[in-house]
């Protein structure tokens, strides 16, 4: 069942052009935003976005998109802090929960603890019989269909595509979004798949980059803006299947402590998108260059040509409407992870310690 692909993450990270164009078929037909109607953020005065691991990186990059597009205060929180910390909620909150299994215990106590206490909640999940669907108000499954590797690739697209749907709805409820900005971004969310079935291209030339990779004992990842929670990712996904340690970070926090790791012999992955914020992002990325540190830059045509000279490594991404880079990027993320974890020999489906569906907290 894995349609000839040596691993099911590798079958994973290659379906994703269908899944979203599933759940874009689904979530934004040619007649628009498609939502349940009961799903309405006209009267709510904050999100709160709850999740582990991947998915709470999901919400993390969701956090940009519901201020951005409808002005709303929305925080995030993991699961197993936000649970115990027992925070004064308000009947005026919308809670989402993200979760690919719709089983995390953490997810699922969280949800409870919402339940009876903010206006709406609501799951994002992929298996919609799930814990977590069933006990939410609303359930807007992922339509990623089965995804078997343990590190999350599939999902976390989707979960970031019905979570930017969600944005764009809150934005028109709340009257925040104009509609040429709504409409050219949704026809940036449609041209997802073609965009990312051109990065998917680059899986070659990653494989080779990755057998320098696998010589690291440390890797860091930069991002600035909604490419900082993708930092995130790229790290716990190179971390939980190659073994390698790795750290994301803002690259603004560079030079408050990070940089004093920086020497010849760690990679830092610099995911930066040619956007409002390329050049505050270069000077970090230079800041490692003058320290020797190997630069792997993933941009597009447009920032390689200002700042790929000097660097130990590029990726040419195709262009993408800035606030949706992350979803674009996941692609090269997800390969790097995979490739350095091919090279070292790891056990790509089944890291170890880990389990599929975190069950027990
Ligand atoms: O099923 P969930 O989405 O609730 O799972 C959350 C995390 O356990 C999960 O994303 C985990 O971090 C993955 N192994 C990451 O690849």
């Amino acid at each position: 069942e894995k349609g000839g692909y040596k691993h099911f993450m590798a079958k994973e990270i290659a379906e994703q052009p269908v899944v979203l164009a599933d759940a874009l078929r689904h979530y934004l037909p040619a007649t628009g935003l498609n939502l349940p109607a009961d799903l309405d953020f006209s009267n709510i005065d904050r999100i709160i976005l709850i999740a582990c691991g991947t998915a709470h990186y999901a919400c993390a990059v969701a956090k940009y998109w519901f201020e951005e597009f409808a002005r709303i205060p929305c925080e995030i929180d993991v699961a197993s802090e936000f649970r115990y910390r027992e925070p004064p909620l308000s009947e005026r909150s919308l809670a989402i929960f993200v979760s690919q299994s719709g089983e995390t215990a953490d997810t699922l106590a969280a949800l409870r603890y919402c339940s009876e206490n903010v206006a709406k909640t609501v799951a994002v999940v992929n298996v919609p019989s799930s814990s977590i669907a069933r006990e939410a108000d609303i359930a807007l499954p992922i339509l990623a269909g089965v995804e078997v590797g343990v590190a999350s690739t599939k999902a976390f697209t989707a979960q970031l595509l019905v979570l930017a749907v969600m944005a764009l709805q809150a934005g028109r409820d709340r009257g925040q979004i104009d509609d040429a900005t709504l409409a050219a971004h949704t026809e940036a969310l449609r041209s997802l798949p073609g965009l990312l079935n051109q990065a998917m291209g680059l899986s070659e030339p990653i494989a080779k980059l990755a057998e320098s990779l696998a010589e690291a004992q440390d890797i860091l990842f930069l991002g600035r803006g909604p490419m900082y929670p993708l930092a995130l990712e790229g790290a716990l996904k190179l971390k939980e299947i190659s073994y390698i340690h790795a750290e994301g970070y803002a690259s603004g926090e560079l030079k408050h402590g990070p940089i004093a790791l920086i020497d010849r012999s760690v990679p830092v992955i610099v995911m930066a998108p040619h956007d409002r914020l390329f050049d505050k992002t270069v000077s970090n990325m230079q800041e490692v260059m003058a320290r020797h540190g190997m630069v792997l830059l993933a941009s597009d045509a447009k920032g390689l040509s200002v700042a790929g000279d000097g660097t130990w490594a590029t990726l040419q991404m195709p262009e993408i409407a800035e606030p949706f880079a992350p979803i674009l990027y996941a692609i090269p993320a997800q390969l790097l992870a995979y490739h350095t974890a091919v090279a070292k020999g790891t056990d790509v489906d089944q890291p170890r310690n880990l389990a599929k569906s975190v069950t027990v907290e």
